[in-house]
């Protein structure tokens, strides 16, 4: 369109630009001379254009007062903000466009290893270069085109005396260290010196088959951006919450200096109330029993959830003497003494005996009794009625719905990406709001999928490829609800990926919960441990109906009771304390999957299916048709409904 302008005396690098019939203040970025930029103040979200480029910025001042005409074009302005979880493990990446979510995914998922490494000092530097792919791919840019990197770990909170120097001295032999070392772990040297230097690493040591979205970027282009872990767990907790107000609570294994953190969200003001610092941490003492009792600490966490149903809280009084709470939401954790206390740990293939039921059972108890007094303590302290929460141990669902019945706040909201694949999310949204003056908080996570999605035509492409013989389904929701009606067990394959540890629907494994063998026979299935339990799916509008007090639970972070008088018509996803972890599902979320559960409650007059995820034991959930196909074929289901198609084996038909 044409334009007057008219450049102001005041400002000689201000002018008026008639926009939507009023005239906008536009100011002549100085720092952009070479595009001649201009950004409209105020929060609008959009760049100016003159089309007389060729005149540099500092002849604007001589047309200072003159009316002249041109050609204004705009575009969107569009700011891309990379967020990258790194520094630990759940390695994850991001992609966030003026505040909306585009993308986000696990390198778990793109590798098949789980948790995409170990959280140790060697794999620090180790960058999730898949899930960057994808979420550039997502959003059609190139490496080049990101605004902002936020990285959700701040080396610099723990550098000391090092912060701002050249070097940093890192031990061979750190057995052969004649002085005793100020730092945690002789590594921390190492591993803060490869996050210190994670956007080298960015564009320059991405994988050679990715070099298409990474190749010929320089660091300096890099805007990096360092947020501190807790920040980054509050962020992905409050921002995408529905509330426009909230008290935060984090509570993980560690961040920089942080395990614990309080703080207060308003709008799009975020602000820390209060913390716990290392080396008392809630997390790393739940993490520390994982180890005791035979299983893989920072991975299974929740095999100690669930084995605590089976026990007594006869150890109690042990973790109370452990975790002191104190006052202003302190708390310590000393004298742990495992072994003095309950005798020599269990090695990963010993049997499960009531001792370790009972250990289980009694941290679980003395966990929720603990977060119930600090929750209760930030709710005096903020006044606030809602409630969000993160951080590797909100994925505990026990506790989560002991808050949600037996804590002080009327709402509760809780991140579906809890443990540290969320903080990249947490800190892009909160670099985002940082540096976007043009955009308000404004997205709300009311689903998990943001992973990669793979149309028919693309899965017919590969089964054709692989020679896997398949059938195309007329009717999705109607054949696949025989099929689970007969007592089958199908991997369900349908829509973009989860993003966080759930499946929710689409890389899910689906059985009926009728029968009550269909528990067990999943864990054969899944080749997994018989004390494991299964979850339920139920469509919305019924959960309350099935479930005591059930409402909208789309993440599957609370448990429920089962009703008593449905219990005998679901007893497949009944955990043995007569709770089960529910998934609810609507028509917005996931209209296939709802499709799916509306067809089999007409055959069945149960809303319900056991939804768990496709995967078996310690490999991470399938991401593509071949990682399906693949995990399908090497596993005794029944059937794989694949987009549109359906793969049966021989016997099952
Ligand atoms: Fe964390």
């Amino acid at each position: 369109m044409t334009c007057e302008v008219i450049l102001s005396y005041a400002s000689p690098h201000r002018c008026l630009v008639p926009r939507h019939g009023r005239f906008v203040s536009v100011w002549m970025s100085p720092d952009m001379p070479d595009i001649l930029g201009y950004s409209i103040l105020h929060r609008t979200s959009y760049m100016v254009y003159p089309d007389f480029a060729s005149h540099p910025a500092s002849y604007i001042p001589h047309y200072t007062g003159m009316r002249f005409y041109f050609t204004l074009y705009t575009k969107p302005y569009r700011m891309y903000t990379l967020g990258i979880n790194a520094a630990f493990h759940d390695s994850s990446a991001c992609i966030i466009e003026n505040g909306k979510l585009i993308a986000a995914a696990e390198e778990e998922r793109f590798t098949q290893i789980k948790h995409g490494k170990r959280p140790i000092p060697f794999s620090a530097y180790e960058l999730p270069f898949h899930s960057i792919d994808y979420c550039l791919k997502m959003a059609g840019i190139h490496l080049n085109d990101v605004d902002h990197v936020a990285y959700s770990f701040d080396p610099y909170l723990l550098l000391g005396d090092h912060k701002g120097k050249a070097e940093i001295p890192i031990p061979l032999e750190p057995d052969m260290l004649s002085e005793p070392s100020k730092w945690t772990s002789p590594w921390d040297p190492l591993f803060l010196s490869s996050i210190v230097n994670a956007s080298g690493q960015l564009v320059d040591g991405y994988p050679h088959h990715l070099q298409k979205r990474f190749k010929g970027v320089s660091k300096d282009r890099i805007k990096w951006h360092f947020v501190e872990h807790h920040i980054a767990h509050a962020a992905s907790a409050y921002y995408p919450s529905p509330f426009d107000h909230a008290a935060i609570l984090t509570l993980d294994g560690r961040g920089e200096l942080a395990t614990t953190t309080y703080n207060l969200g308003k709008g799009d003001e975020m602000s820390r109330i209060g913390q716990v610092d290392m080396p008392h941490s809630l997390g790393l003492l739940y993490e520390r029993v994982t180890s005791y009792l035979g299983f893989l600490h920072s991975s299974d966490e929740y095999k100690v959830m669930a084995l605590a149903s089976y026990g007594k809280p006869v150890f109690a009084s042990d973790f109370r003497e452990m975790i002191q709470v104190g006052s202003n939401g302190q708390y310590t954790i000393t004298n742990e003494r495992l072994e003095e206390r309950f005798g020599a740990s269990r090695s990963k293939n010993d049997p499960f005996t009531a001792h370790h039921f009972n250990i289980a059972r009694s941290l679980q108890v003395v966990l929720e009794e603990t977060v119930l007094k600090l929750a209760s303590w930030l709710h005096k302290q903020t006044g606030e009625e809602n409630l969000c929460l993160a951080g590797g141990v909100a994925l505990n669902c026990v506790l989560n719905a002991r808050i949600r019945d037996y804590g002080p706040f009327k709402n509760i909201w809780v991140q579906p990406a809890s443990g540290d694949a969320g903080t990249a999310l947490g800190a892009a949204i909160w670099v985002d709001l940082q540096e976007n003056e043009s955009v308000a908080r404004s997205y709300e996570m009311s689903h998990a999928f943001w992973g990669p999605e793979y149309k028919d035509d693309e899965i017919e492409t590969f089964l054709k490829w692989a020679k896997v013989p398949y059938k195309k389904m007329k009717n999705i929701a109607e054949e696949t609800a025989e099929i689970l009606a007969d007592n089958k067990i199908i991997g369900w394959f349908q829509g973009r990926m989860e993003f966080g540890p759930r499946a929710l629907g689409s890389r899910s494994i689906l059985a009926s919960p009728i029968h009550p063998s269909m528990q067990a026979r999943l864990n054969e299935v899944k080749d997994r441990e018989d004390f494991r339990p299964v979850a339920p799916v139920v469509l919305e509008e019924d959960a309350p109906h099935w479930f005591e007090h059930a409402t909208s639970s789309p993440f599957m972070l609370f448990v429920y009771d089962v009703k008593k008088d449905k219990a005998l018509k679901i007893p497949a996803v009944r955990h043995v304390d007569g709770t089960a972890r529910i998934q609810t599902v609507n028509k917005d979320q996931h209209p296939r999957y709802y499709e799916l559960l509306q067809a089999f409650k007409k055959k069945t007059g149960v809303p319900v299916l056991v939804n768990t995820s496709f995967n078996t034991l310690g490999k991470p959930i399938v991401c593509s048709p071949r990682d399906a196909v693949e995990c399908f074929w090497s596993s005794p289901f029944d059937a794989l409904v694949i987009g549109s198609y359906l793969i049966e084996k021989p016997h099952a038909n």
